[in-house]
C-alpha cells in the first residue's frame, strides 16, 4: 500500500514550494531565497528560508527543514499519506484508489467496532447516571458543583453497584467476547468470567478532537483507592497523544490554551467559562500532545497542581511545549491546590487575573532554579546567575535575549550590562558558540559540537546544491569518498549520482529520508552557513574546503584501508601527490556563484 516513486515526485513537482509555503507564511525575496517568520518557533526576525532552486526550505534559527512533503507534514501534523493527499489535490494530479491489504481491512474494521463500543457504553453509563439508582452518584457531581448542563455536556456516567451490567447491555448487541476484551471495559478470571471494569464510579467519557468516545475514566465517590480508574491503551485509546477536554477547547476561540492535570479541573474550568482548558490523560505531558495543542493555538497555559510534583511536572513539560514552538506561560494558584478549588473558592474573575498574571515559563525555569542554590550566599547566588546567564546563551535571537537578560538582571537586582558580559564570555567559551539550537522535538539532539571537518564537508554540499554550476569542476577534486561522515557520505554518493544522471535535485533527494529528524539533518546539509561577501571570498574559502576535506578523507581513508586492496592503496597514493601539488601551487577553479 504505497504509491509509486514516480508518481511522488511528479506531485512534487507539481507544487512549488514557494506558492505551497507563501500561502502559510508572508515571504520576502532576499537574494536567491525568500525569507518569512518561521512558524515553527517564536521569532521577531526572519531566519526560515525558502529556496525555490533547492526546492527545499530550512530555519537557521530553529533547524526546521525539508522539502515541500516535511513542510505540509510538520504545519498540518500531517502524516506523509495525508500531505501527499492534500498537494495531489492542490495540483490536480488523480491518486489511484491504494489497494488495502486483508490486514489493513481488518485493523480498520477493528478500530470502527471498538469506537462502537465505547459509544455504546457512554451511552450506557450515561443513562444509569440518570436512574433511580444513582441518586447518590448525582448527588457526589452536583456536590462538587457541577451544573446539570455541565454534566450533560462532558456526557458524564456512572457505573453501577453489580458489576456486570455493562457486558450483559453490550453482549445483547450481539458483540464477541474477543472484541469485548480489546475494548478495555472489561476484566476477565476463571471464576467470574468476563465483568465489568468500572463498578461504582462516576465516569468521564474521555474524547477525541472528532467528539469520538475512545475511553473512559472512572472516579470513586469519596476517598476510595484508586481515586481513578482509566481504560487501559487500547487500538483507538492512546493516551500520549490524546488531550482531555481538547475536543471542545479547539473550538473556543479564546488566545490561548490551558493545560491542567486532572479531569475535574478541566470541568471545572469550562463551566466557569474557560473553555479553553484541556488535561492530559492521568500520564505527564508528551510531545506528541504538544504537537497536538500546537495545531489549534501558539499560546498555552501551565496550571498543574501547586505542590511539588506538580511543579515537577511543570518543569517537564515547559521544552516540550516551547519544542514545539509555543509560547509557554505558567499560571500560579497559591495557596489553592488546583485550579477546580481555586475556581469553587475564589470564583471566575480572580481566576481570570490569575490567568493574566501567568509567568513567562523561562522567568519561571530561573525562578525554580533558585531552590538548588543558597540565595543568602556571595556563593551560592553567583552560581546561581552563572547557571542563568548559561540558559539565557540559548536565545539566538539577540533582541529576544537581551529582552530576557534584562529581566533576570532586574529580578536580581544587578546591573544587566554586567549580566550580558557574562553571557557573551560564557558564549566565547564556546559554551554555545556552535549552533544553539532548540529542536524542534524538543529532544534535546545529543549533537556533539560540530567538528571542523564536518562543517567543510556541509559546506561544501551546500555550495553544490546551492550552484550545481561548480560541480563540473568539483568533480575532479573531490568525489564522494571524501564524504567521511556517515550521513553525509550518503547523501554525498545521491548528489554525485544525481548529477551523473543529469540534474542536481535536493528534494528529490529528501524523499528517500522518511524519518523526519533524519529529514532535518540531512536539510541541514544543504543550509551550512559562512559569512561571505564576494566571489573572491568564497572561491578562497572553497579550494580551502578541498584541500581540508581531501586531508582529512586520506587520513581517514589510511587508518580504514584493507592491507590487501591494492587499488585504495594507489588511490591513497594519487590523492596524497595530488594534495602536496594543490597546497603547493594552489587550485585554480574557474567559477563563479551565481
Ligand atoms: P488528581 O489527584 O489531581 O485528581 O489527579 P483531580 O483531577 O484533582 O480529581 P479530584 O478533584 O480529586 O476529583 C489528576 C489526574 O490524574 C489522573 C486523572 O486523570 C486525574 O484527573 N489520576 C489521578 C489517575 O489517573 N488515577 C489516579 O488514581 C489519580
Ligand atoms: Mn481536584
Amino acid at each position: 500500500m504505497r504509491y509509486s516513486d514516480d508518481l511522488i515526485e511528479e506531485i512534487r513537482l507539481k507544487n512549488d514550494i514557494v506558492d505551497v509555503i507563501g500561502g502559510y507564511v508572508k515571504l520576502q525575496r532576499k537574494g536567491s531565497s525568500h525569507f518569512g517568520l518561521c512558524p515553527f518557533h517564536n521569532e521577531k526576525s526572519p531566519s526560515f528560508s525558502v529556496s525555490p532552486q533547492k526546492q527545499m526550505y530550512y530555519c537557521f534559527g530553529c533547524g526546521a527543514g525539508g522539502n515541500v512533503f516535511t513542510f505540509i507534514m510538520e504545519y498540518e501534523n500531517f502524516t506523509f499519506l495525508e500531505a501527499l493527499k492534500m498537494l495531489a489535490e492542490r495540483a490536480g494530479v488523480e491518486l489511484p484508489e491504494l489497494e488495502y491489504s486483508k490486514e489493513a481491512r481488518a485493523q480498520a474494521d477493528k478500530k470502527a467496532q471498538l469506537l462502537q463500543i465505547n459509544k455504546e457504553a457512554a451511552k450506557y453509563y450515561y443513562i444509569q447516571l440518570r436512574g433511580k439508582q444513582a441518586q447518590q452518584a448525582m448527588n457526589y457531581l452536583t456536590g462538587r458543583g457541577l451544573s446539570q448542563e455541565t454534566i450533560q455536556k462532558f456526557g458524564l456516567g456512572y457505573s453501577d453497584k453489580f458489576g456486570s451490567g455493562l457486558y450483559r447491555y453490550l453482549k445483547e448487541q450481539g458483540y464477541s467476547d474477543g472484541l469485548l476484551h480489546e475494548s478495555g471495559l472489561f476484566n476477565a478470571d476463571e471464576r467470574h468470567g468476563m465483568y465489568d471494569k468500572f463498578w461504582n464510579r462516576v465516569i468521564f467519557p474521555i474524547m477525541d478532537v472528532n467528539n469520538k468516545v475512545i475511553g473512559f475514566g472512572g472516579r470513586v465517590m469519596g476517598d476510595g483507592k484508586p481515586k481513578y480508574l482509566n481504560s487501559p491503551e487500547t487500538k483507538i485509546f492512546d493516551k500520549s497523544r490524546n488531550l482531555y477536554g481538547l475536543n471542545m477547547a479547539r473550538v473556543s476561540r479564546k488566545r490561548n490554551l490551558i493545560v491542567c492535570e486532572g479531569y475535574m479541573d478541566v470541568i471545572s474550568m469550562h463551566q466557569a467559562g474557560f473553555n479553553n482548558a484541556v488535561a492530559s490523560l492521568g500520564t505527564a505531558l508528551t510531545s506528541l500532545q504538544a504537537s497536538l495543542l500546537k495545531r489549534y493555538t501558539d499560546e498555552v497555559l501551565i496550571i498543574y497542581d501547586s505542590d511539588e510534583a506538580g511543579t515537577k511536572a511543570a518543569l517537564r513539560a515547559i521544552p516540550l511545549l516551547k519544542g514545539v514552538g509555543l509560547a509557554t506561560k505558567v499560571v500560579n494558584l497559591n495557596p489553592y491546590k488546583d485550579p477546580d478549588e481555586f475556581v469553587q473558592n475564589e470564583g471566575n474573575e480572580a481566576f481570570e487575573r490569575r490567568l493574566e498574571e501567568a509567568e513567562n515559563s523561562f522567568l519561571y525555569e530561573i525562578r525554580i532554579s533558585e531552590r538548588d542554590y543558597d540565595m543568602h550566599d556571595p556563593q551560592g547566588k553567583t552560581d546561581f546567575l552563572h547557571n542563568a546567564a548559561t540558559k539565557l546563551l540559548g536565545f539566538e535571537d539577540e533582541i529576544e535575549r537581551n529582552n530576557y537578560i534584562e529581566s533576570v538582571a532586574r529580578t536580581y537586582h544587578i546591573e544587566s550590562g554586567t549580566l550580558t558580559n557574562l553571557v557573551n564570555k560564557l558564549a566565547l567559551k564556546g559554551a554555545g558558540i556552535t549552533e544553539v539550537r532548540r529542536p524542534k522535538s524538543g529532544i534535546q539532539s545529543n549533537r556533539e559540537k560540530e567538528s571542523g571537518i564536518e562543517k567543510a564537508q556541509k559546506l561544501m554540499l551546500t555550495w553544490i546544491t546551492s550552484y550545481p554550476g561548480i560541480m563540473e569542476q568539483i568533480t575532479s577534486y573531490i568525489g564522494p569518498e571524501d564524504f567521511t561522515t556517515g550521513l553525509y557520505h550518503k547523501v554525498a554518493e545521491m548528489i554525485y549520482e544525481q548529477y551523473d544522471q543529469g540534474q542536481i535535485n535536493p528534494a528529490k533527494l529528501l524523499n528517500h529520508f522518511v524519518d523526519s529528524e533524519e529529514q532535518k539533518e540531512v536539510t541541514a546539509l544543504f543550509n551550512a552557513t559562512i559569512p561571505l561577501e564576494t566571489d573572491e571570498e568564497r572561491k578562497r574559502a572553497l579550494t580551502d574546503v578541498i584541500c581540508n576535506m581531501k586531508e582529512h578523507s586520506i587520513a581517514y581513508r589510511s587508518s580504514h584501508l584493507d592491507p590487501t586492496d591494492m587499488k585504495g592503496l594507489q588511490d591513497l597514493m594519487r590523492d596524497k601527490k595530488a594534495l602536496e601539488n594543490w597546497k603547493e601551487s594552489g587550485i585554480i577553479l574557474h567559477i563563479s556563484f551565481d
